[in-house]
C-alpha cells in the first residue's frame, strides 16, 4: 500500500495559519475578492455573472478536461512560437493536482528521478512514494541559490526518467535563467533515458517582479518547443486566485495528456464549471494584465520593505528573491527554526515557516511577503523583537 509521508509545510500552515495575526507564511499574492474579479472581467467585455451562460446553466460536471475557452486562454499564456493550443492543455484542480497527475503518470517503480532542492515537498516526495530512486539537485545559499548545471550533469544517468524543476523557486524566490533552461534540456537529452521528461512547475510564473536590469526575464520551459517538457501552472500564486482551485498541465505531448486524463477519471472527474468560468475571465487579456500589474506592484513594494528590514536587523541575511512570493531568510547562528517559529506564532501571532523542518535548511525561515503590506510591516517588527529576546 502507498503511504504518504507528512507534508510538513501543509501541516505547519494548518496548525498555525488560523492562530496568526500577521500571516507571513502565505505563498499566494494577496487574494482578490470574487467581486473584484467579476469587475476586472468587464474590461474584456464579459457580462455580469448573473447574465452569463454559467449562471443559467445546469450545475453538471461540465467540460471534463476544461472548457475550450479556458484552455485557449491558458494556451495564450505561452509564447506563440511554442505551438501550444487548447489541445495541449489539461485543466486540473490547482497545480497540486497537475503535479500529482504528471508525477504518478510518469513514474514507475525503479525509475530514477532528479528533483531540485529546496522545493515544494510534493515535487520531492511523490516520485519517491511511487517507487523512484530520487537524487536531489541541491541549490546552495553560498552559490546564491543558483541552478548550477554542472551539478545536474553529475546526477542525471541513463536511468533518469524525470527531472523536476520549479521556476520561480519556492521557497528561495530564485530564477532559472533562459540559457540555463536550455542547458537543462540539453543535459536531459544527452544523458538521461531516451524517454525522460522534464516537469517544470511554473506555478509562481509570471511573477518576475525583481529580475536585475542586466538579466533577462526567464522564458517558460514550454517556450522552446521541446517535446519532452511538461509545465504545470495555476491561478493561485501569481494571479491571487487560489480559491478558484484551477490549475493546468501544458505540454506538446498530447499522448501524455490522454494518459493523465485517464488517471484523473479516478480522482477528479472535472473542475467545477463555476471555477472554470471564473478562471477563463481571469485570463481574459485585459483582466490578466490588470491582475499581473497589481501583483507585480505589490510584490515590489513588499519586497523593498522586507529587504530594508533585513538590512537593518542584526544577524539576519538573505539572497534577494527575483520572483514569486517567497524568500528564505536566515535568522542567525544557533537558532532552531522550528522552536523559534512556534514560539513566534504562539506569543506574538506571526506565522513564518521553519525552513529546517519544511525545506531542509535549518536556521532559515520562509517568508511569504506578497500579502497584506501592513501585516508584513507589523509582523517584521514583531520578529525583530522576538529575535532580541531569543538570543
Ligand atoms: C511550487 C508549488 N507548486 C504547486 C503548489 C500548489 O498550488 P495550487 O494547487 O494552489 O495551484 C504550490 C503551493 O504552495 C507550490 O508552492
Amino acid at each position: 500500500m502507498v503511504r504518504f509521508p507528512a507534508f510538513e509545510v501543509e501541516r505547519w500552515m494548518d496548525t498555525y495559519e488560523t492562530k496568526a495575526k500577521y500571516d507571513l507564511a502565505e505563498t499566494c499574492a494577496l487574494s482578490i475578492k470574487l467581486r473584484e474579479l467579476i469587475e476586472l472581467s468587464y474590461l474584456d467585455g464579459e457580462p455580469p455573472l448573473e447574465q452569463s451562460a454559467v449562471f443559467d446553466g445546469k450545475l453538471g460536471y461540465g467540460h471534463i478536461n476544461g472548457s475550450p475557452k479556458l484552455r485557449q486562454r491558458i494556451a495564450e499564456c505561452y509564447a506563440t512560437s511554442s505551438e501550444i493550443t487548447k489541445e495541449n492543455i489539461l485543466v486540473t484542480q490547482g497545480a497540486i493536482s497537475a503535479n500529482f497527475l504528471s508525477i504518478i503518470g510518469l513514474i514507475q517503480q525503479g525509475d530514477h528521478a532528479v528533483v531540485v532542492s529546496p522545493s515544494y515537498q510534493q515535487l520531492q516526495e511523490l516520485p519517491k512514494t511511487f517507487g523512484a530512486d530520487v537524487s536531489f539537485w541541491k541549490l546552495k545559499a553560498e552559490e546564491n541559490w543558483e541552478h548550477r548545471t554542472e551539478e545536474l550533469e553529475k546526477i542525471v544517468t541513463k536511468k533518469t526518467t524525470l527531472v523536476i524543476i520549479n521556476n520561480p523557486n519556492n521557497p528561495t524566490g530564485s530564477a532559472i535563467p533562459t540559457e540555463t533552461l536550455k542547458e537543462i534540456h540539453d543535459i536531459v537529452k544527452r544523458k538521461a533515458h531516451p524517454d525522460a521528461m522534464i516537469l517544470c512547475d511554473e506555478v509562481y510564473s509570471p511573477l518576475w517582479h525583481s529580475i536585475p536590469q542586466d538579466e533577462q526575464v526567464p522564458a517558460s520551459m514550454l517556450d522552446f518547443g521541446f517535446d519532452n517538457v511538461l509545465v504545470t501552472g495555476s491561478l493561485s500564486k501569481a494571479y491571487a486566485l487560489a480559491g478558484l482551485r484551477v490549475g493546468w498541465i501544458a505540454t506538446k505531448r498530447k499522448d501524455l495528456l490522454q494518459r493523465f486524463l485517464g488517471i484523473r477519471d479516478y480522482n477528479i472527474i472535472s473542475v467545477s464549471g463555476v471555477d472554470d468560468e471564473l478562471a477563463a475571465r481571469a485570463l481574459g487579456p485585459k483582466a490578466k494584465a490588470a491582475l499581473l500589474k497589481r501583483n507585480t506592484t505589490l510584490a515590489r513594494t513588499n519586497r523593498a520593505i522586507l529587504a530594508k528590514w533585513i538590512d537593518e536587523t542584526k544577524g539576519v541575511r538573505w539572497i534577494p528573491a527575483k520572483g514569486g512570493n517567497t524568500a528564505l531568510v536566515y535568522l542567525g547562528d544557533g537558532i532552531k527554526d522550528e522552536d523559534f517559529c512556534a514560539s513566534l506564532c504562539e506569543t506574538r501571532g506571526v506565522n513564518v515557516v521553519p525552513a529546517g523542518l519544511c525545506f531542509g535548511h535549518p536556521g532559515y525561515v520562509r517568508v511569504g511577503y506578497v500579502g497584506d503590506t501592513q501585516q508584513l510591516k507589523d509582523g517584521l517588527v514583531q520578529i525583530a523583537e522576538h529575535l532580541k529576546s531569543w538570543k
